[in-house]
């Protein structure tokens, strides 16, 4: 019965980009699993102005999870991702990452980086399923915690 639930979940979860009518929940996920950003919706507005894009997972007209990306001059970088508690598992991240590798070679660029913290064990399972590998690892300044940072390449 869960698998067929999750099914139906996974079939309509939509990933678009944002729209201004997204900002409050966007800035509510963010604020949950990113807590030290202290985010809302002026600061996401701010956030697309200097280069941020922002796509969204949405179920049933319900934003579940974005992802936040930035492209530099060479490559590209995932600021952060974040999915839902209730709708997780169900493939809901790996689409939204997808949806951003896409977005990424279609603008030409060949890698993609993330920091990620070298305690988030389930973080980096998803990511290396995704195909990123961990290039090193620096200490935080502020923490003092460690911090892993990944790549994937694409094959041009
Ligand atoms: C990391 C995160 C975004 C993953 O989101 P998610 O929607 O659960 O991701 P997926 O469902 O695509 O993949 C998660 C796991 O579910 C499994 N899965 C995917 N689809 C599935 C399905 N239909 N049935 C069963 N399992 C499935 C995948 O194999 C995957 O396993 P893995 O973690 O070993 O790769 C989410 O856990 C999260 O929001 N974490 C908190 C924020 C965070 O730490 N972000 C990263 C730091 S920047």
């Amino acid at each position: 019965m869960k698998m067929f639930v999750v099914g139906i979940i996974n079939a309509v979860a939509k990933v678009r980009e944002i729209k201004t009518a997204d900002f409050d929940r966007v800035a509510e996920l963010t604020n949950r699993f990113f807590p030290y950003t202290r985010s809302d919706r002026e600061k996401i507005a701010e956030r697309l102005q200097r280069g941020s894009v922002y796509f969204i997972a949405e179920v049933r007209k319900k934003v579940v999870g974005f992802i936040d990306i930035r492209i530099y001059e060479k490559n590209a970088k995932i600021i952060g991702i974040a999915v839902d508690d209730d709708y997780r598992e169900i493939g809901i991240g790996s689409a939204l990452i997808k949806k951003a590798f896409k977005f990424i070679r279609r603008m030409g660029r060949s890698s993609i980086f993330l920091r990620v913290e070298r305690s988030n064990r389930d973080a980096i399972n998803f990511y290396k399923n995704n195909g990123f590998d961990v290039r090193s690892d620096i200490i935080d300044a502020a923490s003092g915690r460690v911090i892993y940072i990944l790549e994937k390449k694409f094959e041009n």
